[in-house]
């Protein structure tokens, strides 16, 4: 874990209502994944509390169910809310992601004590669905 802001992505990739993976360390598969609400950003690791490690996404940024209201697994269908990551259908019911701390400027966005798993080099790599 790192205390330094760590460089994630500029606000503009993040569309509006949308949602992007990024990598921590730049390298990897997207380990953190970034929700965009008007002003407010919501970060979360890339990991359904379902199953161990699991990424969300069903395919690159892709981290919303159809109607953009949830952030949602695309590994058994586990429905969270976007403001505090609480899973309100699913396998999972009532369990949280794990909320990642940013820092937002006018343009960029930064992660803060990002936990060391979240990052390429020192974690094993899980088996399930593809982000
Ligand atoms: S792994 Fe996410 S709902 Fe099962």
């Amino acid at each position: 874990m790192t205390s330094e802001p760590l460089f994630l992505c500029r606000v503009d990739d993040i569309g509006e209502g949308g949602s992007i993976g990024v990598a921590p360390d730049h390298r990897g598969r997207d380990r953190v994944l970034l929700v965009r609400q008007g002003q407010a950003i919501y970060g979360y690791i890339n990991n359904c509390p379902h199953y161990d490690r699991a990424p969300l996404g069903w395919k690159k940024d892709a981290f919303l169910s159809g109607d953009q209201t949830r952030i949602m697994c695309a590994a058994h269908g586990a429905l969270f809310t976007i403001t505090d990551g609480l899973c309100e259908l699913g396998p999972c019911l009532g369990q949280r992601l794990t909320p990642v701390a940013l820092v937002i400027t006018e343009c960029e966005v930064f992660g803060l004590d990002i936990p060391e798993f979240a990052y390429g080099r020192s974690t094993q790599q899980s088996s399930g669905a593809a982000a």
